[in-house]
């Protein structure tokens, strides 16, 4: 079945939750979200979805301890070099949005070598979410608005948001219960269709996302207008 559906946003949530319930530690329930990703990457890619957005890392998440935040550095870095044959395989192009600035320089030069070498794919974009925080997106959007001195109006702050390149989110899913957006694309979710799952990020399943997509497919969209 073809859905309708171009670009998912995904808020990846309750890994830590998943790996406590197993009597392990936080970090083990990073590395299975890891193993989702790539996963649910591959799924829709053979759905046929355009753009999957991630949130792996958010501005917020630094407050978390030292040991959790360079465990998940080292994931991330660790995730990318085993990803590239699979994206590649895959014909996935890979992209990110948030402020990169922050990371280490080892963690940039693995993002950048990840771009470049699927720059050129034109199946499925997969973007990570990366120290991504909305206000602070667009909040650099408005600064990059001001230098150039353009004026100010909705269109002209679209444009210049991380996703400017990727198109509009049809639908965003949060996992792991909470039914909040936390900083997660807030601009975008205007018109999103919104889906919450109690469901633990490692435990998603294909046939959970397939039935959101079918739903998706039965939801009157109005904008704002009327519908006949
Ligand atoms: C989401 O899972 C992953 C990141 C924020 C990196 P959590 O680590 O927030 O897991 P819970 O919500 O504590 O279970
Ligand atoms: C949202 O999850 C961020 C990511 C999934 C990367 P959090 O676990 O950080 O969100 P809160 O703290 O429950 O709002
Ligand atoms: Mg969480």
């Amino acid at each position: 079945m073809k859905f309708s559906c171009q670009h998912i946003g995904i808020i990846m949530d309750g890994n830590g939750r998943w790996a406590q319930a197993r009597g392990k530690n936080r970090s083990f329930g990073h590395e299975a979200g890891a193993v989702k990703v790539r996963e649910m990457t591959r799924v829709c890619s053979n759905l046929g979805i355009r753009y999957l957005t991630l949130y792996a890392f958010s501005t917020e998440n630094w407050k978390r301890p030292a040991l959790e935040v360079s465990f998940l550095m080292k994931l991330m870095i660790k995730y990318l070099k085993n990803e590239l044959p699979l994206l590649i395989e895959n014909n996935v192009r890979f992209e990110t949005i948030g402020d990169l600035s922050p990371f280490s320089s080892a963690l940039r030069k693995q993002i950048q070598i990840t771009k470049d070498a699927t720059a050129h794919h034109i199946g499925l974009t997969q973007v990570l979410a990366l120290n991504y925080g909305a206000h602070d997106e667009i909040v650099r959007a408005i600064q990059r608005l001001n230098e150039a001195k353009i004026p100010l109006n909705a269109e002209a702050i679209e444009r210049h948001l991380d996703t400017a390149p990727f198109g509009t989110i049809d639908m965003i899913i949060r996992t792991g219960g909470d039914t909040r957006l936390s900083n997660f694309l807030l601009w975008q979710a205007a018109y999103s269709e919104l889906f919450f799952t109690p469901t633990l990020w490692p435990d998603f399943s294909a046939e959970e996302l397939e039935g959101m997509l079918e739903d998706f497919e039965q939801r009157e969209r109005r904008f704002g207008g009327l519908n006949s």
